[in-house]
């Protein structure tokens, strides 16, 4: 078979993102809880910043900030998806190359951090300096949203295996160290007919609980938190308990 290039981060978004849905549930989530549209999201740890771009497709009022450290994601974002929208969509989109914990912007809505990115800070001091800082960009009645997985089978070594159109993708959990909560993940893909491309990304994360995240978000001044769990009809609906299960998907929000 001729060997097709690959693209990691089409992949990745393919396999991984859903930007056109979570881009919905974040405005609906602003609009039950605060009654009315948000208009500014800022993206933070955005890397491709694939949800900016749906999000300004939303209406003419919403605008984005995307926050990431590392130039590589947001240049494929910039050639890839930016430079697809219209003219009057990419004006309204504003890059920063930083640290989360840094970067100055205009007060948004909504401050999101998807995809667990937010566990690649490991000590305690840094993460609630991120999340004071989350805090210090929201407008007043802003909210913070970060999702948060686990579950008895993230404490564990194992390798889940999901058929794509054309592909497999694999997310093997390489370790767990319950002293620190720690845990390495890998990101593979196997196309049909090829070698397996191991270790496309790779991940050395705290497994941060949700009571830690809590505490954290009212330590860091948010007035109150809630938390929206994944049922089994995939829709997230607020919770004080959630229920065990092997694999579990939340999201947080704090309420400035
Ligand atoms: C797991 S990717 C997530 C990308 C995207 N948010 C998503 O939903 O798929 C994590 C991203 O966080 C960025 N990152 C890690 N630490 C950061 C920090 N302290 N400040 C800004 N970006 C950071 C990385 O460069 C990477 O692009």
């Amino acid at each position: 078979m001729k060997n097709r290039s690959f693209d990691k981060y089409w992949y990745y978004r393919d396999a991984v993102q859903s930007p056109d849905a979570d881009v919905i549930f974040l405005r609906n989530l602003y609009r039950r809880l605060r009654g009315r549209n948000p208009k500014v999201l800022r993206e933070d740890f955005c890397g491709t910043f694939a949800n900016l771009c749906e999000w300004v497709k939303l209406g003419s009022s919403y605008r984005g900030v995307g926050v990431d450290l590392d130039h590589q994601p947001l240049n494929y974002g910039r050639k890839n998806y930016l430079s697809k929208l219209k003219a009057d969509e990419q004006k309204r989109i504003k890059l920063i190359e930083g640290d989360v914990r840094g970067a100055n912007s205009q007060l948004a809505d909504i401050v999101v951090a998807m995809n667990f990115s937010y566990f690649s800070l490991h000590e305690r001091e840094d993460l609630k300096t991120y999340i004071k800082s989350a805090h210090r960009h929201l407008k007043r009645n802003g909210l913070f949203v970060a999702d948060c997985f686990g579950g008895s089978e993230c404490m564990d070594q194992i390798t889940d295996r999901t058929r794509k159109r054309g592909y497999w993708y694999h997310w093997e959990q390489a370790n767990f160290f319950p002293v620190g909560n720690r845990a390495k993940f890998h990101i593979h893909f196997k196309r049909d007919g090829e070698k397996i491309r191991k270790r496309v990304f790779t991940y050395d994360w705290r497994m941060w609980s949700i009571p830690e995240l809590r505490d954290l978000m009212h330590e860091a001044g948010f007035r109150k938190t809630l938390v929206y769990w994944q049922d089994d009809d995939d829709v997230f609906r607020p919770s004080e308990k959630g229920e065990p299960c092997a694999s579990w998907l939340a999201y947080v929000v704090g309420l400035k």
